[in-house]
């Protein structure tokens, strides 16, 4: 029997199969190209409409020009700042994730948009990459966990995921250009899982292609990643977009299954799938199939979203900027933010104690939801760390604010935007089709990099010159208070889109400030705003770090609750935080941040795969965080079922004072495997709320394919008989519980 699923499919099939019955090679030609910056064609003459697009993971971007990188000057595209997907993924927290989805969802109907341009999922291979902010993890289940119930949640209000960017995109540098040399295993173990989840799972109406290379092809038009995996492996029958200008020849992206051109310039007819298309079929060497093939696609993500068909007056409206959403991203924050050290108790602060506060550092009072690239947004309002500390104690205690270092300013400029730029030299030339010639890319991309990196060598004279007297303010007013918070970090300007950092360092002299800072305070609070893991080499001198991600709107809001005690820190890393980056993968085999070519030698060991095989104890590790409570774990039980599941059982309680959050973490460790493995997995985790003294029973379930491998020669997953350890902790660095389970 036929279900009614089923049965409304098919329906569909038909009335697309009839559109495009009607539909002429121009009409059709229109649908698959930009028609504006983020606007698709539609077919006026058959109800088709255009599709609406929008950036991004952290809110639905400003309006801009239909077709200049200039914002339109609306007064009403302000929205509601959501926490970064880094943040997100540090909740260890689905039911955020799906949170965090409709709030996103809802804001992108609510703006009039059909496909909303995130979430970013790719693995972070290195911590230099500059779109590591955006992303969620190091590791594929952790990922692919966090994104199924995110896209559910966007789709949920009747707007299009685009989950990005398919595949591997793992740095900045020469992004358009890199060719990444990766082997399958790799690719199936550690770069496809999230991506495979988030279709087959999530039901992701669209996917969007990256910039780089996979194996010598374009990612947007790369057959193996397109056509043999996404489509043939994994069954997608949604749309496959281009990162904009992610496409550079037209024969290659008519015969993949790629199936709408959005590109950064505004001779849209001039697109790659637009008359040079045409002409091609024309010329009779492309079929008129393969464009038939795309607008196929596109017209079922229309039905999906109920812009065509029956169903239209059911779709969701949505909203933007509601209380609601704003309570949600708060609740997201405060379960973001990662208690990374905290000796002694110094942390929470007792408000009562405290008249003078004293607070140093920029990222105390910078707002950062203006930048980062094509995640940038205008958002309703930002609190910062400073206007929470604020807000929460209230006017009666004196906070006073040092800069503490300085920061260099950079100019904005509005007549153009960084996006156009970053695909060519705009500067007094044509935008059409010199910007597609390959070979001069490269060329005006290096030339840019070098200016930027001789600008921060400037940059860094003007940097030490005015911390001089900035450091003494700060260690003078840090001398005399009740409390003293730095709160440092990095900021859009080496976490963006476009450029990698140089380094792990922190930038501006911060660590130079915070050693002078400890050499006064023995209590001083270390604080982060940031992207993406710095070297703390002080860290062992300071008594309680907390580090938040662009945390959203609320940030300070939550930031406050957690110094204060009012919320127990419950955020775990997502990702390694290595002491130096020398001790990182790739950084070891010198392939991150190359121009032209790089190949990830490392395999699957990047993260806390290489720390682990390596034995390098990172400053902290995947996994770790800490609250302001302490729990136990006991009495693990293992029962192999006879489908091969694994039924891991056992009890958290909370043996301290507060109520509190944990997230537990399961790893597989394989024994004797008869195939390299990486030493330990993630393959399950939850996060358990107890009041003081309460305990919990808890079961997760290790499915086969979570004892599985990805064997070549097999073109499959496989998972051996044999022993496996099952190894609970509360970090990939602190293993609480261990058991062995035999796979038959
Ligand atoms: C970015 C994408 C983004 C697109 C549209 C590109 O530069 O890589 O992530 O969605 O621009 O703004």
């Amino acid at each position: 029997m036929r279900t009614e699923t089923e049965r409304t499919a098919k329906k569909t099939e038909k009335e697309i199969e009839k559109l495009l019955g009607k539909m002429t090679l121009d009409e059709k030609i229109a649908m698959i190209h930009g028609a504006g910056l983020f606007r698709s064609g539609g077919v006026e003459r058959l109800g088709i409409p255009g599709l609406a697009t929008s950036d991004g993971p952290m809110g639905v971007r400003v309006e801009f020009m239909n077709d200049r990188w200039i914002p339109a000057g609306n007064n009403d595209d302000n929205v509601s700042y959501l926490p970064s997907n880094s943040a997100l993924a540090s909740t260890w927290n689905p039911y955020r994730a799906y949170e965090m989805g409709k709030v996103l969802g809802a804001e992108a109907r609510g703006r009039g948009k059909d496909v909303i341009l995130a979430p970013g999922i790719n693995i972070k291979r290195s911590p230099l990459c500059g779109r590591n902010f955006e992303y969620m993890s190091e590791d594929p289940k952790l990922t692919a966990t966090m994104t199924v119930p995110f896209v559910k949640g966007v789709q949920h209000n009747d707007v299009a995921a685009c989950v990005k960017h398919f595949a591997a995109n793992v740095q900045e540098t020469d992004r358009l250009m890199v060719d990444e040399e990766i082997d399958e295993r790799t690719l199936y173990e550690l770069y496809f899982p999230a991506f495979k989840a988030a279709v087959q799972e999530g039901g992701a109406y669209s996917v969007m292609g990256a910039y780089n290379k996979v194996n010598g092809y374009h990612c947007c038009e790369n057959k193996m990643l397109l056509d043999r995996v996404l489509r043939g492996e994994w069954g997608f029958d949604g749309a496959v977009i281009s990162d904009w200008g992610g496409i550079h020849k037209t024969g290659e992206a008519a015969a993949c299954s790629i199936d709408l051109e959005m590109s950064v310039y505004p001779d849209f007819d001039e697109y790659l799938l637009a008359n040079p298309l045409k002409e091609a079929i024309e010329k009779g060497e492309i079929s008129e199939e393969a464009v038939d093939e795309k607008v196929r696609h596109l017209l079922r993500l229309m039905f999906r979203l109920k812009m065509l068909g029956r169903h239209r007056e059911e779709r969701r409206t949505g909203a933007y900027n509601t209380p609601d959403h704003r309570q949600m991203i708060l609740k997201t924050a405060e379960e973001s933010m990662i208690l990374l050290k905290n000796e002694n108790h110094l942390l929470p602060l007792n408000a009562a104690k405290i008249k003078k506060l004293v607070v140093i550092g920029q990222n105390a009072a910078k707002i950062h939801s203006d930048g980062g690239g094509s995640a940038e947004i205008k958002a309703l309002y930002e609190i910062s760390p400073l206007m929470g500390l604020k807000c929460y104690l209230g006017g009666n205690v004196q906070v006073e604010y040092y800069k503490g270092y300085h920061v260099p300013e950079k100019p904005k400029i509005f007549d153009h935007n960084w996006q156009a730029d970053s695909l060519d030299d705009l500067k007094g030339t044509d935008i059409g089709q010199l910007a597609r010639n390959e070979e001069q890319m490269p060329g005006v991309h290096r030339r840019r990099e070098e200016e930027r990196l001789a600008q921060l060598k400037k940059d860094q004279a003007e940097i030490h010159e005015k911390n001089q007297a900035l450091f003494a303010q700060a260690v003078t007013a840090a001398k005399d208070a009740d409390a003293v918070i730095f709160v440092g970090g990095l900021n859009h300007d080496s976490d963006s889109e476009g450029i990698d950092r140089v380094d792990m360092k922190l930038p501006y002299e911060q660590d130079m400030l915070i050693e002078e800072l400890l050499k006064v305070r023995k209590d001083l609070i270390v604080t982060f705003i940031g992207g993406s893991p710095v070297e703390m080499p002080w860290r062992d001198r300071a008594g309680a770090i907390l580090w938040s991600y662009y945390a959203g709107m609320e940030t300070g809001t939550a930031f406050a609750e957690i110094l204060f005690g009012e919320v127990n820190p419950s955020g775990k890393l997502a990702e390694t935080f290595p002491e130096k980056y020398e001790d990182c993968a790739d950084a070891k085999n010198g392939q991150f941040g190359l121009w032209g070519r790089i190949k990830l030698e490392e395999g699957l060991y990047c993260g806390y795969r290489h720390f682990d095989r390596q034995r390098i104890k990172p400053a902290f590790c995947f996994g770790h965080g800490l609250s302001y409570t302490e729990f136990a774990y006991s009495g693990l039980t293992l029962k192999t079922e006879k489908n091969g599941e694994v039924r891991v059982t056992f009890t958290v309680k909370n043996t301290g004072r507060r109520i509190g959050a944990d997230a537990v973490q399961i790893y597989v460790a394989p024994i004797g495997s008869r195939v390299d493995r990486p030493d330990k997995e993630l393959k399950a985790y939850t996060k358990v709320e107890l009041a003081p003294g309460k305990s919990r029973k808890v079961t997760l379930t290790l499915r086969r394919e979570d004892f599985s491998y990805f064997d070549e020669a097999l073109h499959d997953f496989v998972a051996d008989a044999g022993d496996y350890e099952i190894l609970v902790g509360a970090s990939s660095g602190d293993i609480r519980l261990r058991g062995i389970a035999t796979l038959a």
